[in-house]
């Protein structure tokens, strides 16, 4: 891995972007023509101009992941945001900019600031939290049942993880929806997306400053008297990092797995039989869709070859988790045995989502009330026509259009569907 390897000239014209592998119909494809023609680490564009390395093997993942003196997650050592080449108004800064975050910290300061969002997630009560998304999805649904048409990404999937983590955080269902509409722009990596960012955080350290009035027992209050954070900036940085990271992603894991029962069959009928265990079937949508499609980022602290590839001090390196989904040495010989967690979909190393069974219990909360209040589900489209987010990073469908019977009354979910809680 030390040894320097030749170095490979790129035009930064000649190479694939983020978003046209996002956008593609199948970035398996991609993935599989870039491992021929570059091996494990190929050379991307973030944006125009901007080029980076995507990680795909599994090796060079795990080693950029896990070696924090070789790779670092502050973007502040990254090479062409230093020289100008990335520009100040770059879409790509919500995501990648240096914030005084668990995010943009290496070693013993990451340590110290990830151990509140450890201890603060392993307090949530999951019954409670099923409790109130399943309230949360049945208010969503109401809105449009009667319809008996909807778009379940727009009217549903887009909503239901924000106002879950908000609850989480102790805001009400406005303000959750009001949080919602300022992240949207943050996430969207277009030009308006730093406006977004002032907004959502603003909405944040409000609700900061009425609980340090009135503390209760929420995710805001657990980080406000947490030890190890410093100072108020440090509180509303960390609520920042849990809302913002959970909400597309979970978005889009709930967006997936109805996209494939609905358009699958095979799957629908597997789940449905009893094959296919409920969490088994909301990990082959992580396995085949991780939510981050492609994970910003790690800095090279110094000249360093991987892959193959002469990666130098400041280069950026793009983690492929969906990629390395589907290198072979995750599955050998292409089989994976049930309840085979080893996906990639949540990183490795000391990054790795700390809210792997929240996000989990949020997802098979939303697809079991949709999938129960919304019976004889069909999309209204052929699944040729579903078109991908616009996002170098996630790989969500931008519509879900669906027409269902009409209930005759809304009632509460029940546990009689496959898709029933058992914890
Ligand atoms: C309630 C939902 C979620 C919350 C609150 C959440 C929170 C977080 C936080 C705070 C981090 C930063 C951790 C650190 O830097 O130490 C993180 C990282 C990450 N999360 Fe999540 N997350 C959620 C859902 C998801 C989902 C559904 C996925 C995908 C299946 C996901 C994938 C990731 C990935 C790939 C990282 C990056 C790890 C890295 O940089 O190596 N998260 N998440």
């Amino acid at each position: 891995m030390t040894t320097p390897a030749p170095t490979h000239s790129y035009t930064t014209e000649s190479l694939i972007s983020l978003t046209e592998i996002t956008q593609s119909r199948d970035p398996h494809r991609i993935y599989h023509q870039l491992r021929l023609e570059h091996g494990p680490v190929a050379p991307v564009l973030l944006e125009p101009g901007v080029p980076g390395w995507l990680v795909m093997g599994l090796e060079q993942l795990r080693i950029i992941t896990e070696r924090e003196a070789l790779f670092s997650r502050d973007a502040r050592n990254w090479r062409d945001l230093n020289d100008g080449i990335v520009s100040p108004d770059s879409g790509l800064l919500p995501m990648m900019a240096y914030r005084p975050n668990v995010i943009g910290a290496d070693q013993q300061e990451h340590r110290r600031l990830r151990q509140p969002l450890d201890d603060g997630v392993g307090r949530i009560n999951h019954r409670a939290l099923r409790r109130q998304v399943q309230r949360i999805c049945g208010e969503l649904i109401g809105h449009f049942a009667q319809s008996g048409r909807a778009d379940l990404v727009a009217d549903y999937a887009a909503y239901v993880p924000m106002l879950a983590v908000a609850s989480l955080f102790g805001l009400d269902t406005r303000q959750g929806h009001e949080l919602r509409s300022a992240l949207i722009a943050l996430f969207s990596s277009q030009t308006d997306s730093q406006v977004g960012n002032r907004s959502f955080e603003q909405i944040l350290f409000d609700t900061l400053r009425e609980r340090q009035a009135n503390p209760t027992d929420d995710l805001t209050t657990a980080l406000m008297t947490h030890p190890n954070l410093q100072d108020d900036p440090e509180v509303l940085q960390s609520m920042v990092v849990m809302i913002s990271a959970g909400n597309e992603t979970t978005t889009c894991w709930i967006a997936h797995t109805l996209y494939r029962m609905i358009t699958d069959t095979s799957f629908d009928d597997r789940l449905r039989s009893g094959q296919l265990g409920v969490d088994d079937a909301l990990d082959e949508v992580l396995w085949r869709e991780p939510p981050m499609t492609h994970m910003p980022a790690r800095y090279a602290l110094r000249d360093i070859e991987l892959g193959g590839q002469s990666i130098r001090q400041g280069d950026v390196l793009i983690l492929g988790l969906s990629a390395a989904n589907s290198d072979p040495a995750l599955a050998p010989g292409g089989h994976r045995p049930a309840n085979n967690r080893a996906h990639m979909a949540y990183s490795a190393g000391p990054h790795m989502c700390p809210a792997q069974d929240t996000s989990r219990v949020i997802t098979r909360t939303a697809v079991d009330t949709a999938l129960h209040m919304l019976p004889g589900l069909r999309l209204m489209v052929t699944p040729g026509e579903i078109n991908w987010n616009p996002s170098p990073w996630t790989r969500c469908p931008t519509q879900l259009p669906v027409a269902f019977a009409v209930p005759h009354e809304i009632s509460s979910p029940s546990s009689a569907h496959p898709f029933g809680e058992t914890a």
